[in-house]
């Protein structure tokens, strides 16, 4: 029987993933390790806990002897588990360098030492390679991460990048772009908007608005990483982009439109230190794998609207708590 190991599969993307497992390869075992940070909620995946072939362990990647003890049980890992805000990174980046550096290094060394993992998918993004004004980034162009966040990223996938070249040790990496969907934190500009903007509040737009997201469905992001995880090339590094090219302003906008507010809801305030103007990925690698996005951008964007309209129950108690303090810490001028 096949097993895979999901890191950080109580998170956003991760409980997609560990999802679309259950639906696609309904046949693995599959466990989901996640320490349950203030963004892990076993909510997410709490439709799986009654499938046998799920088990949940609470634990953290960068504990050495928990993953020694269960990476020689698995056939794939897929490492989700991060610490992934940017802004939080830049007031505070400790818990950054331990969790996506050291703790991706703890499970490559486990690997090392374990000749049962077949294949390590290393999930990474396309912030590692900095902020590009024209054109898209190619797998092969050097890193230059600008934030705190993308610095440790960017760590990460080199540690990943020499046990390969030394140790042969079988990963892969996939350098997504900005992904949105159902269950992603209301930290993140989508979920913080909708929400703010649902509760009649206003929303924080950073600078001038005109940095430049490329938008990928969660879903269509998934289908990129499960393809990579099986027929990836070992030692390869694939970037994932929809090409959804806007404006934070254009997106905003489009939000305001759906959700039938004033763009009086718009709160100009001061900007991101560091903050990237534009990433882009070049994604014609995975392309050639047969891969790409099925979601046409608005309707997706109009199903996650929905989605956050129908789930109160889910966001409004994260929305309190931790979540309160950390915005007064954040709290930016408005300009
Ligand atoms: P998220 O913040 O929603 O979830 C991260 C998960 O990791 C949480 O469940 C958290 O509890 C868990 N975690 C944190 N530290 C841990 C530790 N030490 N041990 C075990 N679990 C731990 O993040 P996300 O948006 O789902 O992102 C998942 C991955 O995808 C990250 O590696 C991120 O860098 C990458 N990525 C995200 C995006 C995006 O748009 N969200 C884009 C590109 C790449
Ligand atoms: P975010 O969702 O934090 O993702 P990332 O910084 O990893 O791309 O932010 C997306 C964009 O939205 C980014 O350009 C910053 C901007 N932004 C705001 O304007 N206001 C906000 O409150 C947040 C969280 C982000």
């Amino acid at each position: 029987m096949t097993t895979i190991l999901i890191t950080g599969g109580c998170g956003f993307i991760g409980s997609n993933y560990a999802r679309y497992v259950s639906r696609h390869h309904p046949e693995y075992k599959m466990i989901v390790l996640d320490k349950l940070t203030y963004a892990g909620n076993p909510e997410n995946i709490s439709d799986l806990k009654n499938n046998p072939n799920f088990s949940f362990i609470k634990g953290d990647i960068c504990d050495e002897k928990l993953i020694t003890e269960i990476v020689p049980k698995v056939d794939y890992i897929v490492n989700f588990a991060a610490e992934t805000h940017v802004d939080r990174s830049i007031s505070e980046p400790d818990a950054f360098i331990k969790t996506d550096i050291f703790g991706t290094h703890n499970i490559l060394e486990a690997v090392r030492n374990s000749s049962n993992v077949k294949r390590f998918l290393q999930i990474s993004t396309d912030e590692v390679y900095g902020s590009i004004l024209e054109g898209s980034f190619r797998e092969d162009d050097p890193l230059e991460p600008s934030s705190p966040y993308s610095a440790s990223k960017a760590g990460a996938d080199l540690m990943c990048l020499a046990y390969w070249t030394t140790y042969k040790t079988p990963i892969l990496i996939t350098r997504s772009s900005n992904n949105y969907g159902p269950y992603q934190y209301p930290e993140k500009v989508i979920p913080l908007f909708v929400t703010n903007l649902i509760e009649n509040k206003q929303v924080p737009l950073y600078g001038d608005g005109l940095n430049v997201r490329d938008w990928l469905y969660v879903e269509d992001n998934c289908v990129g990483i499960d393809l990579i995880l099986h027929e990836g090339k070992l030692g390869e590094i694939y970037n994932i982009g929809a090409g959804e090219e806007v404006t934070n302003l254009e997106l905003t906008h489009l939000l305001l439109e759906m959700l039938d507010k004033p763009k009086s809801m718009i709160r100009p305030v001061e900007d991101r230190k560091g903050h990237d103007r534009r990433y882009s990925v070049d994604c014609s690698k995975l392309r050639s794998l047969g891969w790409k996005p099925l979601a046409d951008f608005k309707e997706s964007i109009k199903q996650t609207v929905a989605w956050y309209q129908a789930n109160r129950a889910w966001w409004e108690p994260l929305k309190s708590g931790e979540f309160k303090e950390y915005y007064k810490k954040q709290y930016r001028q408005m300009v």
